[in-house]
């Protein structure tokens, strides 16, 4: 299988200087442990950073200090997380081989081995998929009221999966998807939306609570957490 990991955001809601996947955690880099994990999935034999070319030296730094077994090739990402894929995407098409792939935010640096590796054995009977897991919350669906914002409706929980990453394609097809969406302007935030708006089926796969997106600098202060607990179950 091969990965790609979109990282060429700059982390505005992080409120850091640099890009919040250099940012440190337990030790470590964000990225680094993004990079470790899908390392240890012994479906991925391949690994694509999509990345601003001002980072590729503090990259090129952590790579080489993290030894991974899996080849890692950086390249150039785009303005939005959509272009950025669709670079990955072309890259890969372009090498003519590559029949299946993962996409992985590098912001979600707490998925584990086995959630790539169960994506990648789902994907050899499914077109296209994604991590997801139940919504705990009452979701409400609002529009702006004469008062405020005002609830429109209630959707049925039971129905409602929360969106994670890896998300996986045949890659022809999301090739396919994204020349569409260049073509009519499509915007979207993940790539499983391409398929659903070209009436595509897109299955679940089981995600993980843990598997969040560093957004925040809260979501740093879970990120510990969970990982000192992983290192320390006894703590
Ligand atoms: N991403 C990307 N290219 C972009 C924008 C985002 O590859 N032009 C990546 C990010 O690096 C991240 C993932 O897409 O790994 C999910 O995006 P998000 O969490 O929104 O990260 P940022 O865009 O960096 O953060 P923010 O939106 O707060 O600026
Ligand atoms: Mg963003």
């Amino acid at each position: 299988m091969h990965l790609l990991i979109p990282a060429a955001g700059s982390g505005k809601r992080m409120g850091a200087a640099v890009n919040k996947l250099l940012l440190p955690l337990l030790g470590q880099p964000v990225l680094a442990w993004t990079l470790r994990a899908a390392d240890r999935a012994h479906s991925i034999e391949w690994i694509g950073i999509l990345s601003q070319p001002g980072d590729w030296p503090a990259m090129e730094q952590i790579l080489a200090s993290i030894d991974l077994s899996t080849p890692v090739q950086l390249l150039q990402g785009g303005v939005t997380r959509q272009e950025s894929v669709y670079r990955g995407v072309e890259y890969l098409y372009g090498l003519g081989t590559v029949e299946r792939v993962l996409i992985h935010d590098g912001a979600r640096c707490l998925a584990t081995s086995e959630l790539f590796d169960r994506c990648s054995a789902a994907l050899e009977q499914v077109d296209g998929l994604i991590a997801a897991i139940p919504v705990k919350d009452t979701i409400k669906v609002t529009a702006s009221g004469p008062k405020g914002i005002q609830i429109e409706s209630t959707p049925e929980r039971s129905r409602l999966w929360a969106a994670q990453t890896p998300q996986g394609f045949r890659l022809s097809l999301l090739w396919q998807a994204h020349r569409e969406a260049l073509a009519q302007g499509w915007q979207v935030t993940d790539d499983a939306a391409l398929f659903e708006k070209l009436g595509w089926p897109v299955y679940i796969v089981e995600g993980e609570e843990s598997n969040l997106k560093l957004t925040t600098p809260w979501d740093l202060v879970l990120a510990k957490q969970i990982l000192q607990q992983r290192l320390d179950p006894a703590r």
